[in-house]
């Protein structure tokens, strides 16, 4: 191996350990928040549901799933008649998605711990996968699409979405430009997985035909986060990030306050009435095998 290669390698390898860690730690908060990413994310979610061709009796694997929004909407829309697999790498996230599955009296839900640039599962033993937010954040988004590919059968169909370029989503530049500034916390790697791993034109394209899949949409899905008040705001912010949930903690009263404070005043732009509306730009993909 090249030592380039192998710095490289030991970047993933310590990324992959360091995610795995804040997914499991952010289940809590992602639980917490599930109302809001439900209805705000909804766009996305029926763009997915649309995309997937569903039929009759179909088996949908869900990757990289939280808590279990998009599978569960996907088996409520089978009503039955089908199976979804709700995957995720964190178990806490998995756990969430089967009570979620229970609550909502969900049929033909299971749940599995699945590692999507590694599938513990059989070749072309799928009809569908979905994914929400999911491919851009691992380290070998090529080989979690050959992986796909791999267990979609012949002509199924996989509809994915991930975050459009970042001045599209200020919803998010935001709030990390003040944590990166004020913080110790690792800037992300050019190149390496990020929330707009997969954002710039082309790229999805290119990953999709590298993997042996066929591009069959690509749209643009808008978005808004909506806040009734800055407090809403920071709880949501710290309970669904992983690493913020992690850092406060380590900050003393005095430097957490400086730092919502911070926060604040960037997303004062944002501001709409007692509350805040903030935009983002989400891309729908469906491919085929
Ligand atoms: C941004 S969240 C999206 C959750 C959900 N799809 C949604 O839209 O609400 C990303 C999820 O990807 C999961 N994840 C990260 N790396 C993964 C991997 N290699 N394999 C499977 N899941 C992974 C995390 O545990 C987390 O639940």
């Amino acid at each position: 191996m090249h030592s380039e290669d192998a710095t490289s390698a030991a970047a993933d390898a310590e990324y992959r350990r360091r995610s795995a860690q804040n997914w499991e730690h952010a289940a809590a908060g992602w639980i917490a928040e599930r109302g809001r990413m439900r209805e705000r994310m909804a766009p996305v979610t029926e763009w997915l549901v649309d995309h997937l061709e569903l039929r009759p009796g179909v088996t949908v694997l869900e990757l990289a799933a939280g808590p279990g929004d998009v599978g569960i909407r996907v088996a409520e829309a089978l009503a039955g008649d089908g199976r979804v697999m709700v995957s995720d790498r964190a178990p806490a996230m998995v756990e969430a998605a089967g009570r979620w599955a229970g609550e909502r009296g969900a049929h033909g839900v299971e749940t599995r711990v699945l590692d999507a640039e590694s599938l513990d599962l059989g070749d072309a033993s799928v009809d569908r996968v979905v994914c929400r937010f999911g491919y851009m954040l691992v380290p070998d988004r090529a080989a979690a699409f050959r992986e796909t590919r791999r267990v979609l059968r012949p002509g199924g169909r996989v509809a994915f979405a991930v975050w459009a370029e970042p001045e599209r989503n200020e919803w998010a530049t935001t709030l990390w430009d003040v944590i990166e500034g004020a913080t110790p916390l690792p800037p992300a790697r050019p190149g390496g997985p990020s929330m707009f791993a997969l954002a710039e034109p082309g790229v999805v394209q290119e990953t999709l035909a590298g993997a042996g899949l066929e591009q069959r949409a690509l749209d643009q899905i808008p978005v808004e986060w909506r806040y009734a008040d800055f407090d809403a705001y920071w709880r949501s912010a710290v309970a669904m990030n992983g690493a913020l949930t992690r850092l406060l903690p380590t900050l003393s009263g005095a430097e957490q306050a400086e730092l919502a404070a911070a926060v604040r005043a960037a997303i004062e732009r944002f501001r709409h009435g007692d509350g805040y509306r903030l935009p983002g730009l989400a891309l729908g993909v469906a491919a085929s095998r």
